[in-house]
């Protein structure tokens, strides 16, 4: 399993406070299976100033409590940046939020309301090659009210991440439903923690429990691993994965009779 969203990095933003809740976190991550995390601290110019170079020395030195928390997990730093403005585009390329230096960038916007520039945005950064991610569809005002409002990003060839939380009904019922029918969609990407540290839980394999017993092993694995690994080597995911192929009907004797003889 792997956790592509999560706010665990220490001092960054609205997520872990200090080095000894980074700690705690760590161990739980350890003791939950998951084998890789990307630690995204938001990045929203103004609010949380999660520059490459401040993340970077703050990823210096959980890397050294490594052995001693989470031995088993690899550890890989970018941003869930806030898709806004219009410097944005360029700062993602300024301060290489690229996942593990792929074409792959976890982008939120306002969960009230899609901001006017949103799908300029996205455009361009497609345009320049990246491949957006958006984090949580399913918690966003549009999405939650009408699900099938994410084929919008789809056919704008974003990925879409889905909240274990959601997945557990932690935002409640409408947004649980939400994830829930963009999975049954075939419509989900990833699963991302987007783990604040404020419960003192870490959900990630429960959430994989649901998704396994409310839909199959197959697409638990697909969100939780087969395409967070593929993402991790930047290797293409198809935005629709689920294309129902129409099988043809078979002839009967007189069907193909009449065929042949130019019926
Ligand atoms: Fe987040």
């Amino acid at each position: 399993m792997i956790d592509i969203h999560n706010h665990i990095l220490p001092g960054l933003d609205d997520g872990s406070k200090d080095i000894n809740t980074t700690i705690n976190y760590l161990q739980l991550v350890q003791a939950s299976g998951v084998k890789k995390l990307v630690f995204t601290p938001h990045y929203m110019p103004g609010f949380y100033d999660s520059t490459r170079e401040k993340v970077s020395a703050i990823f210096k030195q959980i890397i050294d409590l490594k052995t001693v928390h989470a031995p088993d997990v690899e550890f890989y730093h970018s941003a869930e940046v806030y898709l806004n403005g219009e410097n944005i585009v360029n700062d993602i390329i300024k301060e290489n939020f690229f996942i593990n230096n792929s074409q792959y960038v976890l982008v939120e916007n306002n969960l009230n309301g899609f901001t006017e520039d949103l799908y300029q945005l996205l455009y361009q950064m497609n345009r320049k090659g990246m491949r957006p991610i958006l984090a949580h569809p399913e918690r966003y005002m549009e999405i939650k009210n009408d699900p099938s409002r994410a084929d919008d990003f789809l056919q704008r060839d974003v990925y879409l991440q889905i909240n274990t939380g959601s997945i557990l009904g932690g935002y409640g019922q409408q947004v649980q439903n939400a994830a829930f029918e963009l999975i049954d969609r075939g419509w989900a990407h990833f699963l991302g923690s987007d783990c604040h540290c404020r419960s003192g839980v870490y959900d990630y394999p429960q959430a994989v429990e649901v998704i396994r017993n409310e839909f199959d092993d197959k697409i638990a694995t697909l969100l939780s691993s087969t395409f967070p690994e593929r993402m991790l080597k930047n290797e293409i995911i198809p935005h629709f994965y689920m294309v129902k192929k129409t099988i043809p009907k078979k002839k009967s004797f007189l069907e193909k009779v009449l065929d042949f003889f130019g019926e």
